[in-house]
């Protein structure tokens, strides 16, 4: 294997940051995690070095950078809750947008240019055209969607005047867990379906929330566009690559253009668990739109990134496998 360079991974200690880790060490990248382990897991780290700290400390994060000789950088770090970003705008914004000024501050100063950015699908809001392509208006409905949307155009504008040059994924619904089950989902407040519906299959005293079940959907449930972590995983290595020949900036959907209601997840957990999930049927929630899934061809084309495990039957079981071997899960 090509020894690769040694690349700083903001919120490596994260759900998706760690899983990204583990697959640059397989790639042959030292990816050195950088975390304050705020919602994240120091067990989750074992593939390179944890440097404790906040990305918002710009010395502390050149400091890093200079010492592991950081080539580049993924910038995982953010608080990510839609409901909580509402009560906590000042959180939110200091964290996701000062947080990335923070960190392009220690990139300048360090001469280090290429970042891959985690954007997310909320940025889009409730959009006009499905499957979404790139080119889709966004217009974020949520705080949490706009501090994204925001270093998004931060990152863009910076990357024009060349001092930078980045990569910005839009992952749609990251689920399920490493193949060897040492790493998965582990929240400590948990929003995301794959794992609530098996936390409500194991323990019927906690059962699932349907949030509406009159959606002009086909069986009245909601519908998205779920992405295996592993599949998310590859889709960094390639934006890497990419960033080695590739200036200025670019922003790409990863998804897989499959919409799955909530009904199919509970079918596919039952299914693998054996067992049923007790489910309450709640009134919709506001600003769920019926059907969000990506139209992902532009990674394919720019990256060559191609979703080849995000069946939902391979992202339950292997959910189901971290949540039944994890040592340090406190989600479930
Ligand atoms: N999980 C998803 O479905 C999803 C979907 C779209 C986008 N994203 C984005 O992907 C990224 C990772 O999401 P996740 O689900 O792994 O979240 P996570 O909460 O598991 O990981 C975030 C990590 O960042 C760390 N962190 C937060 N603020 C920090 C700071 N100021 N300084 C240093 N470390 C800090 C946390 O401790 C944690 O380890 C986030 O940027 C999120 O917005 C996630």
């Amino acid at each position: 294997m090509t020894k690769q360079p040694t690349v700083l991974v903001t919120g490596g200690a994260g759900y998706v940051g760690s899983h990204v880790c583990k697959a640059l060490h397989r790639s042959g990248f030292t990816p050195v995690t950088l975390d304050n382990l705020s919602t994240g897991h120091r067990q989750a780290v074992q593939w390179g070095p944890l440097e404790i700290g906040d990305v918002r400390d710009a010395d502390f994060v050149a400091e890093a950078m200079t010492r592991h000789k950081t080539a580049a950088v993924l910038h995982f770090a953010a608080l990510s809750l839609v409901g909580e970003s509402a009560a906590k705008p000042y959180e939110y914004y200091d964290n996701n947008v000062g947080g990335a000024i923070s960190l392009v501050a220690a990139m300048r100063r360090c001469g280090v240019s290429r970042i891959v950015f985690s954007s997310t699908c909320a940025i889009y809001g409730m959009p006009d055209r499905l499957p979404i392509e790139e080119t889709e208006f966004a217009r974020p409905i949520n705080v949490y969607g706009r501090t994204k949307l925001a270093v998004e155009n931060f990152l863009a504008d910076t990357a024009a005047t060349g001092a930078i040059r980045t990569v910005m994924l839009r992952y749609f619904n990251a689920a399920g867990a490493d193949g060897d089950g040492n790493i998965g989902e582990a929240h400590t407040t948990e929003t995301h379906l794959v794992p609530l519906a098996i936390q409500a299959a194991l323990d019927p005293r906690r059962p699932l929330n349907v949030f509406g079940s009159d959606y002009p959907t086909a069986d009245g449930t909601c519908e998205r566009d779920y992405v295996h972590v592993e599949d998310l995983a590859e889709a960094h290595i390639q934006a890497l690559a990419f960033l080695e020949t590739t200036g200025g900036s670019r922003a790409y959907n990863l998804g897989t253009g499959n919409p799955v209601s909530v009904r199919q997840v509970i079918r596919a957990v039952e299914r693998v668990l054996g067992t049923t999930v007790p489910v309450v049927e709640a009134p919709r929630r506001a600003g769920d739109p019926p059907r969000l899934f990506a139209a992902p061809g532009l990674a394919e084309r720019d990256l060559g990134w191609v979703a080849t495990r995000s069946d939902i039957e391979s992202i339950v079981e292997s959910a189901v496998r971290w949540h039944r071997s994890n040592v340090f899960s406190v989600a479930v």
